[in-house]
């Protein structure tokens, strides 16, 4: 095996297996912000990436995919009930996101846990150059850290959390707490997107493990752990320049003209998760239809809501309420040919989705709660002329960056509806002034950027950033 000086560690590989339109078998991107986030950073970086490719059964072999390593974790039918779907989605997930849906425990699940972090350990350990730099992502993954340290000293390991780390009150629920919090602290620097969950972290590492612990350093012994803020972000100039190309330019122009030409586009974006806030949206959107606030021929509203985790119970039941909501609402205020929602639940290729991100005169993200939502910093980065209002969820993280959007409580339905005639009946003057600012701000603080301050943290002598060259 050619070993590299930077592994990412994931719990899913960039690619995914899946099945053509002519019914071959083909890879395709995996789904979600994590991948998004990270895959263009590493395009001609020497690094591997260790993740799972989707499916059951042995590990496929992989392609490199733009010069980086694919190194395949298998998961089996077991490692998939109980990790993925289990202690990973269906306990982290909803007690990290507010327990807007109840966390569930299994003891089984706890072994699995630990089994699969165990089998991703080794793998990153087998695969990282001596003296190399291991960055393991997100919630599936919290002991890795701790195992890989046992395995290899080595290294220097980060930690990033994509989602939110969520107040003592609730992590406190979970009957595996220290191990996780011990796990995580086997890295030299953890990153959260936002500075309360740095805060919510140090004060559980001090409340359950008896450790010194500031908002910034922990001490572990001999060592001390760094924590700090380090929201995610895009690609925003490959964003801009996919956005201003003229086939995304033509695809919009259909679209529109498919939509019926309306006089305002209001789309939302979300992987059908109830995080997301889907069915309090439409509630807020039925509600204006009913009231003659909003009218189907003038406003269309373009619901994409691509299936996830589709084994889990609770997405089961949000996809079938989602659905159930959509054909009442378009039973009762559609027309012939005049839907009051354009529901999809397809993924789509990049120009389709930028060339709906250029349609819309409203983009309305409005998650119960989210570790950042890049489908917002995405539609601000499609629009170059300035046009276009954003109406965000005061629970993104994307929030504490995205200021001038306008900003909604997604709980309160009268503020949601209101929020959404204030994006609809904005003047293009106030629209162009805070997306230019936006913008501006997207384009100082991108993907590069924060791959830039999160490495140059953990490694702080330089060395290792030398070796790989510029990440942009
Ligand atoms: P999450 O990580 O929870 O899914 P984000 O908004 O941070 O939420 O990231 C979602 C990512 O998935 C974005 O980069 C977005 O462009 C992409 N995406 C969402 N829906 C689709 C879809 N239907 N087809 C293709 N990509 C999608
Ligand atoms: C979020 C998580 C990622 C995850 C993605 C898609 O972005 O933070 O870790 O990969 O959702 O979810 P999935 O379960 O399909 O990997």
């Amino acid at each position: 095996m050619r070993l590299t000086p930077l592994v990412v560690v994931a719990n899913r590989l960039p690619i995914d297996d899946g099945v053509a339109p002519d019914g071959a078998f083909e890879w395709r991107r995996s789904p979600g912000g994590l991948v998004n986030a990270l895959h263009p950073l590493l395009r001609h970086t020497p690094a591997a990436w260790v993740g799972w490719a989707g499916g059951t059964g042995p590990a496929p072999r992989l392609p490199d995919v733009d010069g980086v390593r694919m190194h395949t974790v298998p998961l089996d039918g077991d490692d998939l009930r109980d990790h993925y779907e289990g202690f990973a989605n269906a306990t982290l997930w909803p007690l990290y996101h507010d327990a807007v849906e109840q966390p569930e425990y299994h003891r089984r699940w706890w072994e699995a846990y630990q089994r699969v972090n165990q089998r991703f350990a080794a793998a990153a350990a087998a695969a990282a150059e001596p003296g190399g730099l291991v960055w393991v992502q997100d919630y599936h993954l919290q002991l890795v850290p701790g195992l890989l340290r046992e395995l290899r000293p080595d290294l220097r390991i980060g930690f990033f959390l994509h989602v939110p780390f969520p107040p003592p009150e609730l992590f406190m629920q979970l009957p595996r707490r220290a191990e996780l919090l011990r796990g995580m602290l086997g890295a030299d620097l953890i990153g959260f997107q936002r500075a309360q969950a740095a805060h919510n972290f140090a004060q559980l590492v001090t409340k359950v493990l008896g450790l010194p612990a500031t908002d910034r350093r922990i001490g572990v012994g001999e060592r001390v752990v760094r924590v700090g803020a380090f929201p995610v972000s895009i690609d925003t100039a490959e964003m801009a320049a996919l956005a201003a190309r003229p086939e995304v330019a033509d695809r919009a122009d259909r679209l529109r003209q498919d939509l019926g030409d309306p006089e305002r586009v209001i789309l939302s974006v979300d992987r059908m998760d109830y995080t997301k806030g889907i069915e309090q949206r439409l509630k807020a959107y039925r509600e204006l239809l009913a009231s003659g606030d909003v009218k189907v021929r003038d406003t269309v509203l373009v619901q994409v809501a691509v299936p996830s985790r589709d084994r889990v119970a609770q997405y089961q039941i949000l996809r079938d309420r989602v659905e159930h909501q959509v054909g009442r609402i378009n039973g009762e205020f559609g027309r012939v040919g005049e839907p009051a929602i354009h529901y999809l639940s397809q993924p789509f290729d990049r120009t389709e989705l930028i060339a709906l991100y250029r349609i819309a005169d409203v983009m309305a993200v409005t998650p119960l709660r989210d570790g950042m939502n890049l489908v917002a910093k995405e539609y601000v980065a499609a629009r170059a002329d300035d046009t276009g209002a954003l109406l965000l969820s005061e629970f993104a993280g994307a929030a504490a960056e995205l200021g001038q959007a306008y900003l909604v409580n997604p709980h309160d339905l009268d503020g949601l509806k209101q929020g959404l005639l204030a994006a609809l009946r904005a003047t293009p003057e106030d629209v162009a002034v805070r997306m230019r600012a936006m913008r501006e701000y997207l384009h100082r603080n991108d993907i590069h950027a924060w791959a830039r301050s999160y490495l140059s943290a953990l490694d702080q002598t330089g060395s290792l950033l030398r070796r790989l060259g510029p990440t942009d």
